[in-house]
């Protein structure tokens, strides 16, 4: 089955933001991906707005075709916000003042009665909602307990990992965390670190249908250009699902 890409431009504002000036813009950058074949544009209105800022998603909305995955914290500001706009996709997360990035998943099974009235009322919105979580069963059954439809399976942790025992160990830990979620009935999302390196042994988990990526392809595209990096990331993914002959054809 085909996976998704959705692609972070987050790091295309934290670039404009250093200078406070109006480039480079992220939403030329969402413009760009959606090109090169992402299916989607992730961005991530924090609360002190160090990435993209409220004009961004308001801006980002206007696209035509653009289907953007909205990610905050469930906050009753952002709450607000989302509820404006309405966008294709809400993922919740959790967010710390200081952290450099979201450093952890949701713990879903504690907080599971606070969730409850952002996920409902997303979902209410026609939001498609999901909830960024580490790869744990009990974190996947509170998700389906709340009748979200999604799930986004952190990847930090693989990512991190010298190649080895823990890596391998760590990928397991995504892969039967994907399987489960398939059961529980939740679509199976991933993302957070991942690499031309790291990317493929994820993207041939088969419950997983979309990774969302975003710092590296960035990175990235300072030595070959935004389109470039997520062709070549593209091209991965697609040859981890077995779809070389899909990518030739369809994605030249
Ligand atoms: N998914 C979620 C929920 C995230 O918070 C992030 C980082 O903003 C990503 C995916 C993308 O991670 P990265 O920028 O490391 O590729």
């Amino acid at each position: 089955m085909d996976q998704h890409l959705g692609v972070n431009i987050d790091h295309v504002a934290t670039l404009r933001n250093a200078r406070g000036v109006d480039y480079p813009d992220p939403v030329r950058a969402a413009e760009l991906a959606l090109e090169a074949g992402a299916d989607s544009i992730v961005a991530h209105l924090r609360e002190d707005r160090r990435h993209i800022r409220d004009d961004d998603v308001a801006r980002l909305m206007a696209v035509a075709g653009l289907r953007l995955n909205l990610e905050m914290a469930a906050t009753p500001e952002m709450l607000e916000i989302a509820l404006g706009h309405k966008p294709f996709a809400v993922c919740l997360v959790p967010e710390k003042r200081q952290e450099l990035t979201t450093e952890g998943g949701l713990d879903v099974a504690r907080e599971r009665a606070r969730l409850a009235p952002f996920v409902e009322k997303l979902k209410a919105a026609g939001c498609r909602v999901s909830l960024f979580i580490n790869p744990e069963r009990a974190q996947l059954e509170a998700i389906a307990a709340l009748g979200a439809p999604a799930v986004e399976l952190h990847t930090g942790t693989y990512c991190d990992l010298p190649p080895g025992p823990a890596r391998d160990g760590e990928l397991k830990r995504l892969h039967d965390a994907a399987e489960h979620a398939a059961a529980c009935g939740l679509e199976c999302h991933a993302g957070h670190g991942l690499t031309l390196e790291t990317v493929e042994a994820v993207a041939r988990i088969p419950s997983i249908v979309e990774l969302n990526i975003g710092h590296f392809l960035v990175g990235e595209a300072i030595f070959c250009g935004l389109k470039e990096s997520i062709r070549q990331m593209r091209n991965l993914m697609d040859r981890a699902r077995g779809l070389e002959a899909a990518t030739k054809v369809g994605r030249a």
